[in-house]
């Protein structure tokens, strides 16, 4: 199967080797097209983002006005912090020039001569390693006003890594813009979106680091080479993080589509110890947990996904056993997205707080079945009541897991139940409960 954002090709980080195997051919060829017609074979390819919302690439392009007396931005998105999500490092770390020329396609399309790489804080090695690969593209001239030689072309763009200092929240793409503006890192109110008013008030595009690598291939190779990869509606490759209970956990570079336990159990090498699986989350903590029953047949692509009630998000898939205590997970869960939230708006500031209290409750023991209605009605208040979507990421994974894993969940509070029966008694009814919507 053919890699496109993470190919294997030894010391491809390495600027000499990327040259050898055609690297910033693309950009040659793209600086002598068209900006509508880079747009137009990005959207016919059909590249959707990786960053969550698996928004059609293309389309998000073509709202950057054509003519403007300001200057335009691209933001490329490498915040990477939601649990259970790695794979952005993958490409910081084994194909940054495919990256960097994904940056100079990019920008050359909306018309942008600033880019910002903004890395999460917490990838000091990430930032070393991408920087490094920066710093030798602009001695080679291949970024900056050196590449207008180079490419013999009117066209230049910079870039320019911005680092994050650990908050989840500046990964959402407004809140990202503040945080290199120096403000704090709260999400704005949409309208207007960043094409209109993005950084310092200017026309901005924002994409994930995963969306902008696979560009270079697609004008090499085509959009029709690209749209028949994987699941026609969400193709190409995906890079699938998988955490848990597998005994090969990493990231695997696989075509859209590729079925679930495919993943789990070839490319990860199964459960550790045999187990069953009670819970996979498939992509990131935020997206709706699916049992363990519903995982036959399930693709891993944004239309599959919703059939069964979840969503790829960033397509890190964590597994969790048999044996998982899924209620330290959830109370786990809560409190990441508590200790997030920005505190902007009343729903999250004050929903994320108690759903982790009362999740914390039934920790202690402490719980009763009212408190499982209580959850889902705190988290369903949260839903479509904020300024940004971490309302959302932190009310889907208790409203699903509580509907989801219902009897589980009244096993636990019921006071003589411990762990085992709760997970026993989960593994004899699960097929009973009927799967709830998801709204995306
Ligand atoms: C709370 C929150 C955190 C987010 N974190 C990230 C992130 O770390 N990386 C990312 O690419 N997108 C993240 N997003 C999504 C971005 O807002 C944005 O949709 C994305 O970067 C667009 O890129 P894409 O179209 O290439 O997917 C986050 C969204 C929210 C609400
Ligand atoms: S939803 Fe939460 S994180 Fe987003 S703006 Fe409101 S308070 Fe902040």
């Amino acid at each position: 199967m053919e890699k496109i954002v993470l190919p294997d090709i030894k010391d491809i980080h390495i600027l000499d080797i990327y040259l050898q195997n055609g690297g910033y051919k693309a950009a040659q060829k793209a600086f002598t097209l068209s900006t509508d017609d880079i747009i137009d074979q990005v959207k016919k390819s059909g590249l959707r983002g990786r960053g969550g919302a698996a928004f059609s690439t293309g389309l998000k392009w073509s709202f950057m006005p054509k003519t403007t007396d300001k200057p335009k931005y691209l933001c490329v998105n490498g915040d990477e912090s939601e649990p259970g999500s790695f794979k952005d490092r993958q490409i910081f770390e084994y194909n940054p020039h495919q990256l960097i020329e994904g940056i100079l396609i990019t920008a050359y399309a909306i018309g942008a001569k600033i880019a910002y790489i903004y890395i999460r804080g917490e990838y000091h090695k990430w930032v070393k390693l991408m920087q490094k690969a920066l710093d030798d593209a602009y001695a080679a001239g291949y970024v900056g006003e050196a590449m207008k030689e180079k490419f013999g072309t009117d066209f230049f763009c910079n870039i320019y890594i911005h680092k994050g200092a650990g908050a989840y929240i500046c990964g959402e793409e407004s809140a990202l813009m503040n945080s290199i503006e120096g403000k704090r890192g709260y999400p704005r109110v949409k309208p207007p979106f960043p094409a209109q008013n993005g950084l310092w008030g200017c026309p901005t595009t924002i994409n994930n680091v995963e969306t902008i690598t696979n560009i270079p291939a697609i004008i090499n190779k085509g959009w029709e080479w690209f749209s028949k990869i994987g699941e026609p509606k969400h193709p190409g490759t995906i890079l699938f993080g998988v955490s848990g209970h597998v005994n090969k956990p990493g990231v695997y570079e696989l075509p859209s589509g590729t079925l679930l336990t495919d993943i789990i159990y070839n490319y990860a090498g199964g459960v550790i110890g045999n187990k069953k699986i009670l819970c996979v989350i498939p992509g990131g903590s935020s997206m709706p947990p699916l049992r363990g029953d519903q995982l036959e047949g399930v693709k891993m692509d944004a239309e599959s996904l919703k059939l069964v009630g979840s969503s790829i998000g960033t397509g890190g898939i964590i597994v969790m056993d048999e044996d998982t205590d899924l209620v330290k997970v959830l109370t786990r869960i809560a409190h990441f997205y508590h200790h997030e939230s920005c505190g902007q708006c009343t729903p999250c500031r004050e929903g994320t707080g108690w759903l982790e209290k009362i999740l914390k409750r039934i920790s202690d023991g402490k719980g009763s079945v009212n408190d499982l209605d209580l959850l889902v009605t705190v988290a369903s208040q949260i839903e479509g009541n904020t300024i940004c979507a971490l309302g959302e990421a932190a009310a889907w994974p208790v409203r699903f897991m509580i509907t989801r894993f219902r009897d589980y969940f009244e096993a636990r509070v019921s006071k003589e139940v411990d762990l085992q029966v709760a997970n026993k008694v989960h593994s004899m009814r699960h097929t009973e409960i009927p799967l709830a919507e998801v709204k995306n």
